[in-house]
């Protein structure tokens, strides 16, 4: 094996695009997903690699420093891809402890687990998949370049920039050779139906609720997920070592127009009357400290490593719808349970 890569997170929505991507283009990397499996993780996802030779998973938790360093000793990891994290604002606002521990102290195990197992750092990579929360809000103009200021507003965001930190603070005092990602919204298949499109499209096909924070007014860069892996792809194998690369989707909406536009796009393709689905748009009480705006320059990695998002946003959006409304059962499974009863506490 010419590597081999430790992918955390790879059961979630951005990690299964990432592990099939490196799964499928390198044969000749062994690619180990690890995931402790919380309600985001779905191994659902990835059961189009069960059997592939070249694809391991590990169902570990990344706190548990035992089980990491003997992932570390099997596999003998050559490189990390980190994405296993608490993703969801709105859970973080609700228990932000949980989102130090897997987010911070989950990023120091790791990065604890690959200096001790490296010895040298040299041909080895930590990568850090991290997010443009970390910069703050943006009020009307302006763009989030790598060096804008960290200056995070919510507990999800402080807990990244926090990993974040840490990252940097191991290349600069341990000589670990990493990497830094900041990516803006993604949308697409497998993202758990908590998250804005997804709980949209599920709620429209079920006559439910749109819950709309606040005026709807906030805006963010959409980019679909598999944009996102490919990106990921090329700073892994081109990007600087120690550099910060931004992705976006240079797609900015605000929240009220996507909402709008799923309901036109579902009302076509459910067969409904033009306009039906709008009418179960609900205005909610606002998110508390709710960020107005997030737009990523990504100028960078355009200029230096040739990224540019693939897909439209009308292409994106609706292979995303299709994509839900083929696939009930994934639907069934992950909003059973856990996710049941946070739906029901919160919107229910
Ligand atoms: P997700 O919530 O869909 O998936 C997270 C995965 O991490 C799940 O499979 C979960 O089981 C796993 N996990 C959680 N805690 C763990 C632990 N303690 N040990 C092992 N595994 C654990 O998240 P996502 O939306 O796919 O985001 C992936 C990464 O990308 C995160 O680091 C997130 O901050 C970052 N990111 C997300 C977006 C986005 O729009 N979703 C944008 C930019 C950056
Ligand atoms: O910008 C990158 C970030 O994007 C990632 O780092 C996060 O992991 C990811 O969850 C996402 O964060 P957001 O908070 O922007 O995504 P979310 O889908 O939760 O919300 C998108 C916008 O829609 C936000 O302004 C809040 C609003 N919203 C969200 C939900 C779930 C609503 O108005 N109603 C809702 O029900």
């Amino acid at each position: 094996m010419k590597k081999s890569i430790l992918i955390t997170g790879g059961a979630g929505f951005i990690g299964s695009h990432v592990v099939r991507l490196f799964v499928n283009k390198y044969p000749d990397y062994r690619i180990i997903n690890l995931d402790c499996l919380t309600y985001a993780g779905n191994l659902e996802n990835l059961s189009d690699l069960e059997g592939k030779g070249n694809y391991h998973f590990s169902k570990v938790d990344i706190l548990d420093e035992v089980a990491l360093k003997k992932v570390f000793n099997d596999y003998q990891v050559t490189d990390v891809i980190h994405l296993a994290a608490e993703s969801h604002v709105d859970r973080s606002i609700t228990d932000p402890l949980a989102f130090v521990k897997t987010n911070v102290l989950g990023t120091v195990n790791l990065l604890n687990a690959a200096r001790e197992y490296w010895q040298v750092p040299e041909g080895h990579l930590f990568y850090q998949i991290s997010t443009d929360e970390v910069y703050g809000s943006l009020d009307d103009g302006g763009y989030f370049v790598e060096s804008t200021p960290y200056d995070p507003k919510s507990p999800y965001s402080a807990s990244k920039a926090s990993s974040d930190h840490f990252v940097r603070a191991y290349a600069n005092t341990y000589g670990l050779r990493t990497l830094i990602s900041n990516c803006s919204n993604n949308y697409g298949p497998n993202q758990f139906p908590e998250k804005l499109i997804p709980l949209c499209i599920h709620n429209i096909k079920n006559n439910k609720p749109l819950p709309v924070y606040g005026k709807g007014e906030n805006v963010r860069d959409w980019l679909f997920v598999e944009d996102h892996a490919v990106a990921i792809d090329l700073v892994f194998h081109k990007g600087q070592i120690n550099q910060t690369y931004n992705i976006g989707g240079f797609n900015e909406w605000q929240n009220i127009a996507i909402v709008k536009l799923l309901c036109k796009l579902l009302d076509q393709k459910l067969g409904r009357k033009p306009g039906s689905s709008e009418e179960l748009i609900t205005f909610v009480k606002d998110r508390a400290g709710h960020d107005l705006r997030y737009a990523i320059d990504a100028e960078k990695i355009n200029k230096e490593l040739g990224w540019k998002p693939s897909v439209t946003f009308e292409q994106g959006i609706d292979k995303t719808i299709d994509w839900y409304l083929e696939n009930e059962a994934w639907l069934e499974n992950v909003t059973s349970g856990d996710y049941q009863k946070y739906y029901q506490k919160h919107y229910g």
